[in-house]
């Protein structure tokens, strides 16, 4: 099988062949990779700086939308061509950036029929870490004053819309060609995060007080966020950078976690059209290098895939 992947840890990305994949164990599946997902996670991957629970040489990614084309003896749930979606972390054998895939079953969610293979792929890390964020760290509450700040990338736009269906009422920041898209995801304040003093514009349209709860997704962007925080709140983090707690707000530094449920859920809103991934673009598997590139790059303006 031809994969996109890294000989050791460091290593460029490049195609590589490993075996076939190997007799499914009870628990598992076997799909037919549609697409998968790239993300700057993957970048931490490469470099030894996420175990995945696989070890190079290995096929990178941890993210796919596929077809189920075998099942193990004991799963009852899936039956080959299932259309499905999955973070099967940790990696059974390879990672996603392959034609096929071994999954554990009960992380599989049922991909909707109305949602391309591509956002599909794309769906279940930024969405899965949004609503962690908001029901398993700061337990939003209806009619809360929440903050997304670095709304305007994939799983910012998930935050904002994920905190509006909880009926937070959000206040984001992004930049001006991300305005439009956010406010249509349900922000009431939209501010441009250029502004210096973007922070103190966040308490002037929250009572003064600041948000109850904030959700930071811009790199380093934590410190800034904290400052539009009511004394008492609480702040999460997903780009490793928490501030020291002050004012009585609790902070969380949070990093997805696998859920089969909590995926499944997820689906239902994203085919019933409550939640959405922009697909910027998408790449060829011999193309990974260049595909990773651009996410690690910054600005992508949407969800990069691969197709093999
Ligand atoms: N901890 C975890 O488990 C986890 C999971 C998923 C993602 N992440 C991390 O979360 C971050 C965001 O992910 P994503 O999927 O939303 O990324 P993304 O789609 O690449 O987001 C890029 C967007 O972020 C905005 N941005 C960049 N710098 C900013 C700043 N200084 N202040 C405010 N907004 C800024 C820009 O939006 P504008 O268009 O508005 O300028 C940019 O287009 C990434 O660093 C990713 O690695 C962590």
């Amino acid at each position: 099988m031809r994969v996109a992947g890294i000989g050791r840890a460091g290593a460029s990305v490049e195609v590589m062949e490993t075996g076939e994949p190997r007799p499914l164990a009870d628990d598992e599946v076997l799909l037919e990779v549609a697409a998968a997902g790239v993300g700057n996670w993957d970048e931490f991957v490469r470099v030894g700086g996420w175990d995945v629970g696989a070890v190079p040489p290995m096929a990178l990614g941890v993210e796919a939308a596929g077809t189920v084309a075998a099942v193990g003896g004991a799963v009852t749930d899936w039956t080959p061509g299932d259309a499905v979606l999955t973070h099967p972390l940790p990696l059974r054998d390879q990672g996603t950036w392959a034609p096929m895939l071994i999954a554990p079953a009960a992380l599989l969610a049922r991909k909707p029929p109305s949602v391309s293979w591509e956002a599909a792929a794309a769906f279940p890390v930024p969405a899965l870490t949004a609503e962690q964020v908001l029901s398993d760290a700061l337990r939003i509450r209806a009619g809360e004053h929440v903050l997304v700040h670095g709304a305007g990338g994939v799983t910012g736009g998930l935050l904002v819309a994920l905190a509006a269906l909880r009926g937070g009422q959000v206040t984001a920041t992004a930049g001006p060609s991300s305005r439009a898209r956010v406010s249509a995801l349900g922000a009431r304040h939209v501010i441009d995060y250029h502004d210096q003093d973007w922070p103190e514009q966040v308490r002037a349209v929250t009572d003064g007080h600041g948000a109850a709860a904030a959700a930071s997704a811009a790199p380093g962007g934590a410190a800034a966020a904290i400052r539009a925080v009511a004394d008492g709140g609480r702040l999460a983090t997903i780009t490793s950078d928490p501030p020291a707690e002050q004012r009585g707000i609790t902070v969380y530094n949070v990093y997805v976690r696998p859920d089969g449920r909590q995926l499944r859920d997820l689906a239902t809103r994203f085919g019933g059209g409550q939640l959405e991934i922009p697909v910027a673009a998408s790449y060829r598997l011999p193309d990974a290098a260049r595909a990773l590139a651009r996410v690690t790059g910054g600005g992508a303006g949407g969800a990069i895939v691969l197709v093999p």
